[in-house]
C-alpha cells in the first residue's frame, strides 16, 4: 500500500517515515516505487497499443525513472538533460518524444543523433530550424506538429496550455498550411500530430474535446494525402488533491477510442470512418508519480499571534513550488497521528511571504522536531525545487515493500559553492 496509518504512525509502503527521517534528516521526499508501477501499469493495460512517454518534467529521478523503463514506459521530454536522461536509464530512442517550444539547434542536433521517435514541433519558425538541423547533419527529422485546439482545460491558468493566448503549438486553423509546408521540405517526414491543453485536468469534456479535434485534423489532412502515424493527445489527467474525481487511464481509454472512432476490440483496423489507424501516444506524468511521493520536513516552531497560528517547517516554497505559484492544494499531515487541536498556516523557512504551504489547516499542538508530510507531491515537487535562500536541495528516497534506499544525497553547502570560481 502506498501511504498509510499503522497504529498512528504514517508509513510509505512498509516503512514507517520516522524510520527514514532518523537515518536521512529533514527535508526528504519519498516515492512509492510500487505506487509508480501500478499507476503506469493501469496506463499500459488501458492503452495496450499506445506509446505511454512518461512526462519527465514531473520527476525526472534517477531511480523512478529506471522502474519505468523497466515497465516498457517511454519518455517525453523537452530539454537535452532530460533527454540525456532517457538515454541514461536506457528508454529505447524510438520510445523518446522530444517537446518543448524553446529548443535549440543543438538539442535538436542531439534529439536527431539519438535518434528520436518524433520531434514536435511548436511552431513554422521552429519548424524551419528543424529542417536546418536535419539538412546539416544530411538527415530526416521525424515530426509532428503540436497544435493548439484552443480549448479551456478548465485548470489552473499557469497550467492551461492549449488556449490560443497560450504560447503552445499552433493554432490549429492554421495546421493545415504548415503541414504542406512541411511536405515540401526534403529533410522533415511529418509522423504525427501533438496537443497538450494543460494539467490537473480533472473533468473529461476537454481533454474529448481535445482528441476529437485531432481526429478532424487527421481526417483533414488525409484528404489532403499526409497520412499520420502518431496521434499524441499529451498529458493532463489529473489526480486528487483534495476531493477532485479525474478520470481513470481505463475511463480515458474509453473516451479516446469513441473519441477517435477506434473500437478497442478491433486492433488490427486499418481505417476507421476515413481515419487512418494512428498510433496513440500519451505523456502523463502528474497522474503516475503525484499520489506515490510526500514531502516530509520537521517543525521548527509553532508561532502564535493574535491574529494567526503559524507552523515553521525546514522546508517550504524552495522544496515545494506548486502551493506559492498555483495556490495549489496538498493536503498536510503530522507523520506521528493526533486529534486537531489548533489552526494554522504551514509555512517554511524562505524569505517570502508566499512561502506557504498551506493556510488554515486545522492541526495537532505539535512541537519542534515532529515530523511533517505533504502529501501528494511526487510530481512537480523535486523537479520544480530551488537553492533559494542557499536552502540544499532536499533528499530523494525510495522505498519498494520494506526496502528503502536514499537515490539522491543532500546537498551540503560545500557542493552548492561547488561550481562557483
Ligand atoms: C507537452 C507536455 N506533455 C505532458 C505533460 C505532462 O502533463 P501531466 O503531468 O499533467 O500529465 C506536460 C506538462 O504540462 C506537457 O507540457
Amino acid at each position: 500500500m502506498n501511504f498509510h496509518d499503522q497504529d498512528g504512525d504514517l508509513y510509505c509502503e512498509s516503512v514507517p517515515l520516522a524510520a527514514i527521517a532518523r537515518e536521512v534528516g529533514t527535508p526528504y521526499y519519498v516515492y512509492s516505487l510500487d505506487e509508480i508501477g501500478r499507476r503506469a501499469g493501469a496506463y499500459r493495460s488501458a492503452f495496450p497499443d499506445a506509446l505511454i512517454a512518461y512526462a519527465y518534467k514531473a520527476n525526472a529521478n534517477l531511480a523512478v525513472l529506471r522502474h519505468l523503463v523497466a515497465l516498457g514506459v517511454g519518455a517525453d521530454v523537452v530539454s537535452g538533460g532530460e533527454l540525456w536522461r532517457a538515454l541514461k536509464v536506457g528508454t529505447p530512442p524510438h520510445q523518446i518524444v522530444f517537446n518543448g517550444n524553446g529548443k535549440t539547434p543543438q538539442e535538436i542536433a542531439y534529439a536527431l543523433a539519438s535518434d528520436v521517435l518524433c520531434i514536435n514541433v511548436d511552431s513554422a519558425e521552429e519548424m524551419e530550424l528543424v529542417a536546418e538541423v536535419a539538412r546539416a547533419r544530411g538527415v530526416i527529422a521525424p515530426i509532428s506538429f503540436r497544435v493548439n485546439p484552443d480549448i479551456d482545460p478548465q485548470t489552473h491558468p499557469h497550467i492551461s496550455t492549449g488556449l490560443k493566448q497560450s504560447k503552445f503549438g499552433v493554432p490549429i486553423t492554421e495546421a493545415g498550411l504548415l503541414y504542406q509546408a512541411a511536405r515540401a521540405q526534403p529533410f522533415l517526414k511529418i509522423v504525427g500530430v501533438h496537443c497538450h491543453i494543460g494539467s490537473q485536468i480533472t473533468q473529461a469534456a476537454p481533454l474529448l474535446a481535445a482528441a476529437q479535434s485531432l481526429r478532424d485534423l487527421t481526417l483533414r489532412l488525409k484528404d489532403d494525402g499526409i497520412d499520420l502515424a502518431l496521434i499524441n493527445l499529451g498529458g493532463g489527467l489529473g489526480i486528487a488533491y483534495r476531493d477532485e474525481r479525474p478520470m481513470t487511464p481505463h475511463e480515458w481509454a474509453s473516451a479516446v477510442n469513441a473519441a477517435l472512432g477506434y473500437d478497442s476490440a478491433n486492433n488490427d483496423s486499418t481505417k476507421i470512418g476515413g481515419l487512418q489507424r494512428a498510433r496513440i501516444v500519451l505523456e502523463p506524468g502528474r497522474s503516475i508519480v503525484g499520489a506515490a511521493g510526500a514531502l516530509v520536513g520537521q517543525v521548527i516552531h509553532l508561532k502564535r499571534t493574535s491574529a494567526k497560528n503559524f507552523l515553521v517547517l525546514d522546508v517550504g516554497m524552495n522544496a515545494l513550488m506548486r502551493p506559492s505559484l498555483y495556490n495549489a492544494y496538498h493536503a498536510i499531515r503530522p507523520v506521528r497521528a493526533a486529534a486537531a487541536a489548533l489552526t494554522a498556516d504551514v509555512v517554511g523557512p524562505i524569505c517570502e511571504s508566499a512561502d506557504v504551504l498551506g493556510r488554515d489547516r486545522a492541526l495537532p499542538d505539535l512541537k519542534r522536531g515532529d515530523l511533517v508530510a505533504v502529501m501528494d507531491a511526487g510530481a512537480y515537487g523535486f523537479s520544480m525545487a530551488s537553492r533559494y535562500n542557499q536552502q540544499p536541495l532536499p533528499a530523494e528516497v525510495v522505498v519498494q515493500g520494506d526496502r528503502w534506499e536514499v537515490v539522491t544525497q543532500r546537498e551540503t553547502w560545500e557542493q552548492m559553492a561547488a561550481r562557483e570560481t
